[in-house]
């Protein structure tokens, strides 16, 4: 039958002919399709007499096999040709010079924030945020500091002085992270571990006082939680973050208003060629104040006090850096420096991690 062959030299041209995958593929579907010309014959195989079949059975099935052979063959060769094309525009000229490295580099109050996240998160805490813009009862009332507490005097705050709260106090830039507590614990059910770092603002400045600065605060909520288990995570922290394992730490009785007791932490440091070095008991810097949460700031976020306690701790970041890092003004974190910004950033793609260092 001269019909076969016809059709068999059209569809061997007119895959040779295409010069896409996707002009090869719609040539398939036109042949070997469901509704295919080739797939149409072969089952017209089926409504022929059994010498008919005898005889054009062969000669529809090499049809088939031709017309899938020439397919798969053209498909290589497509394929192969695109590969190609890929390779020689990807190429690269090694002997061009490399490319400049990035300029900007990770400030160390970032670079301290992700190495703090990155400890806490190993031990099961998640970071938790609130706004900086917090209204009076968040930053001070629920944890423990009514409006006629000596604290609220201390904390030298910067009121917005027409905005209001729903209860009619004025709105207030947030003197600490400590309401982030508060907002975890209205939000989410024990048990609660996370810890918040953030921009917090006092109205003070001199060298080791910027009106802005950088906290973290932890917190922990739970049946049966007590000064053991904060002594314990601080400990844990303190050596991983200092990358140390002869950290020393004291806690101090303190009072906060928030906690009940309450200890301030001191490091232990020791001098090495009249510098101070973390490590060992020759004097001690305070890092850190902590305490076993009030019953009052659990009962004011509609949490029973009978049933949760909890452990918090709070420090600043800031100061985390310069002791670690060795700066001493700082002043100079918020200036935009580009020369302290260069000898004290960090490199874009330094992340800190726990099997790498963290502060590598
Ligand atoms: N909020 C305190 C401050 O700004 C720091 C602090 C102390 C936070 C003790 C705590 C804590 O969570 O338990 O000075």
């Amino acid at each position: 039958m001269t019909d076969i062959d016809q059709i068999k030299a059209e569809a061997l041209s007119a895959i040779g002919a295409a010069t896409t995958l996707e002009a090869l593929d719609a040539e398939r579907v036109r042949l070997l399709g469901k509704q295919g010309q080739v797939t149409a014959l072969l089952k017209s195989l089926g409504g022929m007499s059994p010498e008919q079949r005898q005889s054009e059975g062969p000669r529809i099935n090499g049809l088939r096999e031709a017309v899938s052979d020439a397919i798969a063959s053209r498909k290589a060769a497509l394929e192969g040709a695109a590969l190609e094309a890929r390779l020689a525009s990807e190429r690269i000229d090694l002997s061009l010079p490399a490319p400049e490295r990035p300029r900007g580099s990770v400030h160390p109050v970032s670079q301290v924030m992700d190495e703090l996240a990155e400890i806490f998160a190993d031990m099961g805490f998640a970071v938790a945020t609130g706004p900086e813009i917090e209204d009076d009862w968040h930053n001070f009332t629920a944890l423990n500091i009514p409006e006629t507490h000596p604290a609220r005097a201390m904390h030298d705050t910067f009121y917005f002085p027409g905005q209001m709260d729903r209860d009619g106090r004025r709105m207030l830039l947030r003197t600490h992270t400590s309401p982030v507590q508060i907002r975890t614990m209205t939000s989410q059910q024990p048990p609660i571990r996370v810890i918040a770092p953030g921009r917090v603002y006092r109205s003070d400045s001199d060298a080791t006082h910027t009106p802005m600065f950088h906290q973290i605060e932890g917190l922990v909520i739970d049946r049966g939680i007590h000064l053991g288990h904060l002594k314990w995570t601080l400990e844990t922290f303190l050596k991983a973050f200092f990358e140390r394992d002869d950290v020393v730490l004291r806690l101090r009785p303190s009072y906060f208003p928030f906690t009940e007791p309450s200890a301030e932490v001191d490091v232990g440091y020791s001098l090495k060629d009249g510098k101070r070095v973390i490590g060992g008991s020759e004097g001690w810097m305070e890092v850190l104040g902590s305490g076993v949460v009030h019953p009052r700031v659990i009962r004011a976020c509609g949490l029973d006090p009978d049933e949760y306690s909890g452990f918090a701790f709070g420090t600043g970041v800031d100061r985390l850096a310069m002791l670690k890092y060795g700066m001493d003004d700082l002043r100079a974190f918020f200036d935009g420096d580009l020369r302290w910004l260069r000898h004290y950033g960090f490199q874009a793609l330094d992340v800190p991690t726990l099997s790498g260092g963290v502060g590598a």
